[in-house]
């Protein structure tokens, strides 16, 4: 059989490129959802530590909560799934702040963003496309490294969603959380967490969690992921090897020649002029 056409993986909603997936309807609909007070957004440009995120985030809670698959991934019906979940939801989402439901605003839910270095981003985000069959071929690291500065990839350009969400940092419902924070002094952060999600959490169970949080048990904890790629995290795929794949700080350098560097400074500095990053 041969591989599925680009057109048949990917589609174009207000500019940005989603999976098909994530349905035209439910993206459509997405601005009626009935948000929850109590819900928790976890918020990220595709490969910069969603699952890591989740992992200590569910860890943190001694009451029933769910966490769900990415609101923007599915059909229809997904809205009515998340309506029928009786426990307090965990909702990871791609979009970027201006397609977010505006529920979610107008009910000042916390939201907590992760972000990480672009150009380890790039790197992940390469190595996931090439082997995953629910994306597009790509064929070369620099025809991938052209696509993603272009923002031709799935969830559009790093630089607009991060800029999107950048511009409401210091809004109080939401936390801003970095990768290579996390990866610095994972205890802080998780304390972090914890305060803006209101838990009182001793410092034993933080070790605790962040000893079950480390990428190695996380890669090998593989009973209690759900092995149907819909109701996970990524929802693109349940295999753990595309999600679990190095976990380090500075892969690029692998990856980056020079003038490739040099090209994504220039364009970094252009787009990100006003940014505080
Ligand atoms: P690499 O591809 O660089 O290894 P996301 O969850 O947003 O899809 O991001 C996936 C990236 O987060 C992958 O990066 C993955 O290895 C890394 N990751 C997942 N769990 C991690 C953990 N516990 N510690 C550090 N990195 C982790």
């Amino acid at each position: 059989m041969s591989n599925p056409s680009e057109a048949e993986l990917i589609h174009t909603f207000k500019g940005i490129p989603f999976t098909t997936r994530s349905s035209p309807e439910l993206l459509k609909a997405l601005d009626t959802f009935d948000a929850r007070e109590d819900d928790v957004l976890l918020v990220s440009y595709p490969k910069s530590g969603t699952h890591w995120l989740a992992g200590v985030i569910t860890k943190l809670y001694n009451t029933q909560v769910t966490l769900t698959s990415p609101i923007e991934f599915g059909d229809i019906s997904k809205l009515e799934e998340l309506n029928k979940l009786s426990t307090k939801r965990i909702i990871p989402t791609h979009l970027d702040y201006n397609m977010l439901p505006t529920n979610f605003k107008n009910k000042k839910c916390k939201m907590i963003y992760i972000s990480r270095n672009p150009k380890d981003i790039a790197v992940s985000m390469y190595h996931y496309y090439r082997d995953n069959p629910n994306l597009p071929t790509i064929d070369t690291w620099p025809a991938f490294f052209d696509l993603f500065l272009k923002g031709d990839v799935v969830c559009g350009s790093w630089f607009d969603h991060f800029l999107s969400w950048e511009e409401h940092e210091n809004d109080k419902n939401i936390l801003f959380l970095f990768y290579e924070d996390m990866k610095k002094d994972l205890p802080k952060t998780v304390k972090e967490i914890s305060l803006f999600l209101g838990l009182n959490i001793s410092d034993n169970d933080i070790q605790d969690i962040c000893m079950k949080s480390s990428f190695s048990e996380m890669k090998s904890d593989t009973e209690k992921e759900n092995s149907d790629p819909s109701h996970t995290v990524c929802a693109l795929t349940s295999n753990r090897k595309l999600i679990f794949r190095k976990g380090t700080v500075g892969d690029w350098k692998n990856h980056f020649t020079p003038k490739q560097n040099r090209r994504f400074e220039e364009i970094f500095n252009e787009k990100m002029k006003l940014s505080k990053m």
